[in-house]
């Protein structure tokens, strides 16, 4: 049943309809509940595979205290272990990404083999086994290329996501992408804000005249069915099925990762996300020509997947303190597009850059807003409903 259905109010007694309270931002032991139950507890996209295809090929995965080095090992499989050396602890890669053959730790020179195993540690005595030590393994798990990381030792399981979004990712097949383009955006403002901001669209048609010229998510919700007909018509012969879509936050089952899917139109003039409604890139998988759509893939509560006809953004939300967050967006179009030839990166990062810098921007005025006084809960209209869903799962998350 549908939680926000079944309960009178949330998990902390507040009303159903209404923005979180103040503390829910500042409040530093809430900041760290979260952290325990929510952030170092879900699966977060870190990168897709072509991304590492030698062996010894890594990048790392920060996120607030904790940083991963996610590495092709020798067996060609790919791996992630925590940044930590086992021997005092420092940090061991300091590169974002780079190409090793054995990890050396910068402090002693102790070194480790791809596999996180100890091998060598100069100057111990003869009683130590070094066969003992090997580097901590981080939760990593795969998505049709995409790599997912989890802070938690024992984390949710993705089989459900992966066995329930398979047919609509078929589509797309996600494992023949490369990544075009990868930008960080800091935000100043805690990562609720952030993750609200992305959740509606009721700001899209004041704030961000670029997407909202081509995007029908800023239209009201009774006017919205009437705009998806001319890409329903259109979705069979580009090769596109319609799945039933999945809800997000109100549908979570026990031991297992959240996910959604849905499809809508972009306006008529719109094959994709550019600014003339021009293609952009190759078409990827099995697509076969466009239908003037896109769908919006979640899975967990801080990753999320717009997939255009011929390119895929996606949006990683993550704190980076509690006043302060990070959007992080990486563009992925077909492994065989040439950059030059087949895209322009310009042009593909272009509607995603501008509403970027432009959500910074209302988010941090948000954010200055909720650290007042007089800040107090606020009604949500009819298009924030999803961020109803979001609040009412989030409460329940961080309760003890
Ligand atoms: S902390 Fe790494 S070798 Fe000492
Ligand atoms: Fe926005």
């Amino acid at each position: 049943m549908n939680q926000i259905t079944s309960n009178m109010t949330r998990a902390n007694g507040s009303k159903h309809g209404w923005s979180l309270a103040g503390e829910y931002y500042k409040d530093p032991a809430i900041f760290q509940k979260e952290i325990d139950k929510i952030i170092f507890n879900t699966w977060i996209f870190a990168g897709h595979v072509s991304q590492i295809p030698n062996t010894g090929d890594y990048f790392l995965f920060n996120l607030l205290d904790e940083s991963a080095i996610i590495v092709r090992t020798n067996d060609g499989s790919i791996a992630a272990y925590y940044n930590v050396c086992r021997h005092r602890g420092s940090h061991i890669c300091k590169e974002d990404s780079g190409n090793a053959k054995r990890f050396l730790c910068p402090y002693h020179a102790w070194s480790y083999d791809l596999d996180g195993s100890l091998f060598a540690a100069r100057g111990m005595p003869e009683s130590f086994d070094k066969s003992d030590i090997k580097l901590h393994k981080c939760a990593i798990d795969f998505i049709d290329g995409m790599i997912f990381v989890n802070f938690n030792d024992n984390p949710t399981s993705l089989e459900n996501a992966k066995r329930n979004l398979a047919p609509a990712l078929q589509m797309y097949d996600f494992k023949n992408m490369k990544v075009a383009a990868h930008k960080n955006y800091p935000i100043a403002a805690n990562w609720k804000i952030t993750l609200e901001n992305y959740q509606e669209c009721y700001h899209c048609a004041p704030s961000h005249p670029e997407y909202a010229l081509s995007h029908t998510l800023k239209v009201e919700l009774d006017k919205f069915d009437v705009l998806q007909q001319p890409m329903l018509s259109r979705m069979e012969t580009c090769g596109i099925k319609e799945y039933e879509s999945y809800k997000h936050f109100d549908q979570q089952e026990d031991g297992q990762e959240q996910y959604a899917y849905s499809r809508y139109a972009l306006f008529e003039k719109y094959k994709t996300g550019s600014q003339d409604g021009e293609q952009l890139a190759p078409l990827l998988g099995n697509i076969k020509g466009f239908d003037h759509g896109a769908s919006d893939f979640s899975i967990g509560p801080l990753t999320y997947m717009l997939a255009y006809n011929d390119h895929v953004v996606v949006y990683v939300f993550t704190p980076t303190s509690q006043l302060t967050s990070a959007c992080d967006i990486y563009w992925l179009v077909r492994s065989d597009a040439k950059e030059g030839v087949d895209y322009d990166i310009e042009k593909l990062t272009w509607l995603w850059h501008v509403t970027t810098l432009a959500d910074e921007r209302i988010i941090v005025d948000n954010q200055k807003g909720v650290n007042s006084k007089k800040y107090t809960p606020g009604p949500l209209a009819d298009m924030e409903d999803s961020i109803e869903s979001f609040i009412t799962w989030y409460l329940s998350a961080i309760k003890e």
